[in-house]
């Protein structure tokens, strides 16, 4: 109990703050209580441990970044590791580990953690010597709810490993809930707790914030006579929003607005605006999908449809997905962008803040479609960019405009020597759009430009490909 006059300040500020503060607040305060107990056993954390992420979109990578610093600054000797560079036969020699896995796909690990993931489930460890926790990184909106977080926790102690505490599983927007994590990994790893039980965490309220906004413009990007239907789609939000260029949009539609059984995955849509340049507002760039269905039917893509027929004051709900590691470098630097199709869209975002910082880097951008009359999305924004000087180059591909098909890569091919003279200097390289063909094309071009132009060989122009990627400087935002 708290005396009176305690009581009524707290009141008194409380009665200030919305529901969410109130929630956020409690679960503050709660990992005070844990900071306060764990405080004066800091000095008896476990000696040596490895913190282990697999990442996606870099925010595993941002918790397991936050979580060294904090058990370093306890004395702790903490290694961080990024699963895909992880060597898997030291893992029978892990005395103390945390492992930070974030789910993708529909409850699947991120490509990073494949290696690892089947290291664990297709060898029959001896994991008895190993203590570990187990962070699981997702969003409630999925039915597999950090699906790969459980599967590595439950393999680990299927093969021997005592589990320190219960696996924390946490929602999209878990940073302000850091102090609490920190407190309760704190916990799980001070070496003087009994060996035996496994330390209760108690769940963590990330205070995940979902968006309503309404439509202000719903624009067919493409001409008359296209093949194809790309809505340039802009949402005024009703509340403050706060998202960087390189974060996505989850798009909520409920059962009752679709007449469907069960509730939907959210599909993440590219933000393709800057709050500096657009003020409270997020833009899309939708591409209408259609396909035949079983009855031979011509059916519209469940989400894309729905958001392609929004008319302008209609409601739509959404929150922010944040992409740690497809983000903007610093404004000095040069970007190559690769964006064919809707791959345009966060790339839209990238030269509106840039243009609003004044940034000095170059920039250079290749997109691609079907047909130059009708589908140049956003073509007179780029045109404006480039007299304004923003843009420096664009190289554009147009399939279908030809009897042979040219895509972005072909364009990638034919300025090889100034790509790998930009990459020599420094720049920045980035990919967004069709996983399955484009990406893996561009990729096996940029390693063609490295290998001819580098005057190396194959293996080389590999690991050349690998330092960018260790850099940061090769990033891709593919699905
Ligand atoms: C990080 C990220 C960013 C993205 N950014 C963008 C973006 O900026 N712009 C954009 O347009 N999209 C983007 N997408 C893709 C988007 O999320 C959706 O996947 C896309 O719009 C399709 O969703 P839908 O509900 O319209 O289609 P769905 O209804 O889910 O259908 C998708 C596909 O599934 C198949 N399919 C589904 N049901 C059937 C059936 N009954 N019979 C046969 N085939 C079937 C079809 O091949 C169809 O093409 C992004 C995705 C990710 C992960
Ligand atoms: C394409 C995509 C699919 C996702 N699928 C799931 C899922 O099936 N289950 C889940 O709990 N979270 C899912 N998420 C949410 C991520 O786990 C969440 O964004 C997490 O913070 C990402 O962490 P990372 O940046 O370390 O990869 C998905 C996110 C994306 C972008």
């Amino acid at each position: 109990m708290l005396p009176t006059e305690k009581k009524q300040i707290l009141d008194q500020i409380i009665a200030s703050f919305t529901k969410e503060e109130i929630a956020w607040s409690s679960g503050y305060l709660s990992g005070f209580v844990t900071d306060h107990k764990t405080e004066n056993k800091s000095a008896k954390l476990v000696k040596d441990l490895t913190i282990l992420y697999i990442t996606e979109t870099g925010n595993s990578k941002f918790l397991a970044g936050e979580i060294a610093k904090k058990l370093k600054a306890e004395g702790a000797h903490a290694k961080l590791k990024a699963a895909d560079q992880y060597r898997l036969a030291d893992f029978e020699k892990e005395k103390n580990l945390i492992v930070i896995a974030s789910t993708h796909g529909e409850g699947e690990i991120p490509a990073a953690g494949k290696k690892f993931f089947e290291h664990i489930t297709q060898n029959e460890l001896a994991l008895a010597s190993l203590s570990y926790l187990t962070i699981a990184l997702g969003d409630t909106n999925y039915p597999l709810f950090c699906q790969s977080g459980k599967d590595i926790d439950a393999r680990l102690e299927k093969l021997g490993a005592k589990k320190l505490a219960e696996r924390i599983d946490l929602d999209l927007d878990f940073e302000n809930s850091i102090p609490e994590i920190l407190a309760q990994v704190q916990a799980a790893f001070a070496s003087e707790k009994s060996s035996i039980t496994t330390v209760p965490t108690t769940p963590i309220k990330s205070g995940k914030k979902n968006f309503s906004g309404k439509i202000l413009a719903n624009i067919n990007l493409n001409d008359i006579g296209s093949s194809k239907e790309t809505h340039h789609l802009e949402i005024a939000s009703d509340d403050e929003i706060h998202y960087e260029p390189g974060d996505s949009v989850g798009i909520l539609f409920g059962e009752d607005e679709l007449g469907i059984t069960e509730k939907p995955t959210p599909r993440l849509y590219s933000i393709a605006s800057s709050t500096n340049e657009h003020g409270n507002e997020v833009h899309l760039t939708v591409s209408l999908l259609r396909y035949i269905d079983k009855d031979e039917k011509e059916v519209e893509g469940l989400f894309s449809g729905r958001l392609s027929r929004l008319k302008i004051g209609e409601k739509i709900n959404f929150y922010i997905s944040r992409n740690r590691q497809f983000k903007l470098p610093t404004d000095d630097k040069d970007l190559i962008m690769v964006g064919p199709g809707t791959g345009i869209a966060p790339f839209r975002s990238f030269l509106a803040e840039r243009n609003y910082r004044n940034a000095s880097g170059k920039n250079w951008l290749f997109f691609g479609e079907r047909n130059f009359q009708t589908d140049f999305l956003y073509q007179s924004e780029w045109q404006a960019h480039l007299e304004s000087g923003l843009l420096s180059k664009i190289d554009v591909a147009f399939s279908r405009d030809q009897n042979h098909k040219i895509y972005v890569q072909d364009r990638i091919k034919e300025n090889a020597q100034e790509i790998y003279h930009w990459l020599e200097n420094g720049a920045y390289f980035y990919v967004c759009g069709d996983k399955e063909n484009m990406a893996r094309d561009v990729e096996n071009t940029l390693l063609g430009v490295i290998q001819s132009e580098g005057k190396i060989g194959a293996d080389e122009a590999r690991n050349y490909l690998d330092r960018l990627v260790e850099q940061d400087r090769y990033l891709k935002d593919v699905y």
